[in-house]
């Protein structure tokens, strides 16, 4: 019998922001993310007797400009293990799709990871990792738990990613607050790709992101959550400005967005453990401790008028059902 692969979704703590080799998504920098329990992609892959891929997301047919990603990704796994065959794809996402949570993380991890089991390559998880990032970068990610870091690399070979701790005892809650279910505006392909070129910053990121490695693992290694927060909020503030500074300019950020960032600050001051990260959308997720995170919860609940709230905890690796 086919099996589900599931892969849980990860948000970058030290953000991947820009690539160097856009056919094999190779990174400038290594990042470093928190695989996360409450949002993952299942999918299953079927060997269909038929020349083109067919994929269905969420039960729905994609049409051909909609899959058109992921069936330009499968022609470059059968190129990369020597296969013909075409597949049906299931995929179920337990992700809100394209609002800030990585779903392409979750969902290019399971795609590999699904391709791996019902054509018995047998990969390790080192070859997974490859296999998923030439979906979507951060889908090098999904394959383990915890705190995983992806070492850029040079090539195809080189850049993969790998765990640092996949059950650490730190106490991390992450409470993800989400602003908006609409679709991004601009991809973080897009928008990567736009600060490389034009951002007159982007030639400090691979500093600030190599120190603030270092000192992030220290932080791992002493279980020192607050250091985690502080690294984690400066370097996704970085990664915006590479977005502000971009040439046209623009943000991901909503209104919204400020706002929680500027309660998260007031929380701090009066001594609650609260940190922000934001992706390529509007929603923040606050890092928290298990003592905080109510309290982080109740005020923003409070205080801003249409949003919700999701609280995630430390998540699994890549799993088959
Ligand atoms: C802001 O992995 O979605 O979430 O490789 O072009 O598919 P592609 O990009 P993607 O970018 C993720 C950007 C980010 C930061 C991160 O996850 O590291």
């Amino acid at each position: 019998m086919t099996k589900i692969a599931r892969a849980y979704t990860n948000i970058a703590l030290i953000k991947y922001w820009g690539k160097k080799d856009k056919t094999y998504k190779i990174p400038y920098t290594d990042s470093l993310s928190l695989t996360l329990d409450r949002f993952y992609t299942d999918t299953k892959s079927e060997v269909i007797n038929s020349d083109k891929d067919v994929v269905f997301l969420n039960n729905q047919e994609l049409d051909d400009s909609k899959s058109l990603r992921i069936r330009n990704y499968l022609d470059t796994v059968r190129k990369m293990y020597s296969f013909d065959e075409h597949f049906q794809i299931n995929s179920t996402n337990h992700v809100p799709t394209s609002a800030g949570f990585a779903s392409s993380a979750s969902g290019f991890a399971a795609l590999a990871a699904s391709i791996n089991s019902t054509m018995n390559l047998d990969l390790s998880k080192k070859s997974l990792s490859i296999l998923a990032r030439n979906g979507s970068g951060s889908a090098s990610r999904s394959i383990f738990g915890g705190f995983v870091q992806w070492h850029a690399g040079t090539n195809n070979d080189t850049s993969f990613a790998e765990p640092i701790d996949e059950s650490p005892d730190i106490g991390i809650v992450l409470l993800s607050v989400v602003i908006s279910k609409a679709e991004k505006s601009i991809s973080s392909t897009t928008g990567m790709e736009s600060s490389v070129k034009t951002s007159p910053f982007y030639s400090n990121w691979s500093t600030l992101v190599a120190s603030e490695l270092v000192e992030f693992k220290q932080a791992i290694a002493n279980k020192d959550l607050q250091k985690i927060g502080e690294i984690s909020e400066h370097n996704a503030m970085s990664m915006h400005a590479l977005t502000l500074s971009a040439n046209p300019p623009y943000t991901y950020f909503a209104p919204e967005t400020i706002q929680i960032l500027n309660i998260i600050k007031k929380l701090r001051n009066n001594g609650i453990l609260a940190y922000a990260t934001i992706d390529a959308g509007p929603n923040v997720k606050i890092i928290c401790s298990k003592e905080s995170v109510q309290k982080v919860k109740d005020f923003i609940e409070a205080n801003i008028t249409g949003i919700s709230t999701v609280e995630a905890h430390i998540g699994r690796g890549i799993e088959y059902i």
